[in-house]
């Protein structure tokens, strides 16, 4: 069987249908730390949280392990439809305790693109239940992830992501990202926002769907104050509301426990996933204020759309040991007060590489952004695939990175995204930023031979 002993496995050998089919995957077999091990042996530092940024807490947690063994032993499942659980009862009771003060409500789901789909509806129903049915449209940033599923692609603006789906998928309107490149006061994102809000009617819009910093779509970026004092006079005015899709950025990673915190607006559903199960149980939240849960009190009183597994005790007991872990380790506290200085010392690394133009970051969500060296502004040849270089040449030198190419949608060029455990040590931290700097450096020296020299 592929897989068992092997340390690759290649989309010829296996029945797992693959994402890639002409990726070899490495066969990951166990995890302490911040370290991973293949089958072979050889040891990887997780500068991804697990890949996806969900492994918030590092692997081999013998604490959430035991939590859930304790829970799934005395009671693992019951359905939320017709039942309801203590598990469910806490994580919603301690999740509104560090939410944004407002948010009252929370209704559980197992993943994030459940979650973005979630708060579409509960703002449909928001509007619905007001008498305002008309209600439907979504605007949102282009350069953007909010899930595979149909409703979630359609909230991106991104042709690489959405055209073999097209004919199932909805159409909303999208604006430009504020980028140094495009627009780096947010006037131009909110002439393109007003434009959208003309085209279809300020009266069928139903939300303004963003990630408030983003994560693999344009790493740690987030729109100048100006665009989000500009959105908030909109909303006043238009009636729509604003849902931020923190499955990424909640739960700790940018150093508050959620990123609204750290903006100068507050959003009015939000809905997180990821680091709730800390990658040890598969559960999301989707968290409105006040005001929404009591358009649908004194509406249909109702929202029962949901799935098999929103609520369950075994996940939301997950849910609970990572917050008291959060809590008693004050790793929230960690990732802001840490996150500047590695994001830093990652800067310093990459000091005078002419491929690197910018190095962000937010708490322990860090991104680095690449241009052609030649002119220091342009994208780089996707045909090169030079970020996805760099993931290759870091995971020979043994740390996991994550780059994309998304050149052609047109907003974003080759970026590497960085996120490590919050409880990485300092020594930990250092040695991902060497190996990180010592591959993209590589990269950089193997993309000079292959840049033709541009004529001046
Ligand atoms: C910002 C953001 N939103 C939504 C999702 C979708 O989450 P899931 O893969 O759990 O459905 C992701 C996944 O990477 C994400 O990064």
């Amino acid at each position: 069987m592929a897989g068992a002993g092997e340390a690759v496995v290649v989309s010829q050998s296996t029945h797992v249908l693959p994402l890639e089919f002409n990726r070899r995957y490495p066969v990951i077999v166990r995890g302490e730390g911040v370290w991973v091990e293949d089958a072979s042996g050889k040891r990887y530092l997780d500068a991804m949280s697990g890949g996806s940024m969900a492994a918030t807490l590092g692997h081999g947690r013998r604490d959430i392990i035991a939590a859930a063994r304790v829970q799934a032993e005395k009671l693992a499942y019951v359905h939320n439809e017709r039942l309801t659980n203590p598990l469910q009862e806490q994580l919603a009771h301690e999740l509104a305790g560090v939410a944004p003060t407002g948010f009252t409500r929370v209704r559980f789901v197992t993943g994030g693109a459940e979650a973005n789909e979630m708060a579409i509806q509960i703002a449909r129903r928001y509007h619905v239940d007001r008498g305002d049915s008309k209600r439907w449209q979504v605007i949102s940033p282009a350069q953007a992830y909010h899930g595979p599923t149909m409703a979630t692609l359609a909230l991106t603006g991104r042709p690489g992501l959405q055209r073999p789906f097209e004919p199932y998928m909805p159409v909303h309107p999208h604006i430009p990202p504020s980028t140094w490149r495009f627009d780096p006061t947010g006037e131009q994102a909110l002439q393109a926002l007003d434009r959208a809000l003309e085209t279809v009617g300020p009266e069928n819009v139903s939300a303004y769907f963003c990630e408030p910093i983003s994560a693999a779509a344009l790493p740690a970026y987030s729109p100048p104050k100006r665009f989000w004092e500009g959105l908030a006079e909109r909303r006043e005015r238009h009636g729509f509301l604003i849902c931020f899709d923190e499955i990424v950025t909640g739960i700790g990673r940018t150093g508050h426990w959620f990123a609204a915190e750290s903006l100068p607006i507050v959003p009015d559903i939000i809905a997180t996933a990821k680091g709730l199960g800390a990658g040890y149980a598969a559960v999301g939240a989707v968290l409105c204020r006040q005001h929404v849960y009591d358009a649908i009190a004194g509406g249909s009183r109702k929202f029962t759309l949901g799935h098999t597994w929103d609520g369950a005790p075994l996940s939301c007991a997950v849910g609970l040991k990572v917050i008291d872990v959060l809590k008693k380790e004050g790793l929230v506290d960690r990732v802001r007060d840490r996150g500047p200085k590695l994001r830093d010392q990652l800067a310093d690394a990459l000091e005078g590489v002419p491929l690197v133009h910018e190095v962000r970051g937010r708490g322990f969500l860090l991104g680095v952004e690449y241009v052609d060296p030649r002119d220091g502004k342009s994208f780089l040849p996707p045909e090169l695939r030079t970020a996805g270089r760099v993931d290759d040449i870091a995971f020979e030198q043994g740390l996991i990175t994550y780059s994309t190419m998304p050149t052609r949608d047109g907003f974003s060029g080759d970026q590497t995204l960085f996120a490590p455990p919050f409880t990485s040590t300092d020594a930990e931290l250092d040695e991902m930023v060497s190996r990180f700097a010592g591959a993209v450096r590589h990269a950089a020296k193997e993309l000079e031979t292959k840049l033709e020299p541009r004529p001046v």
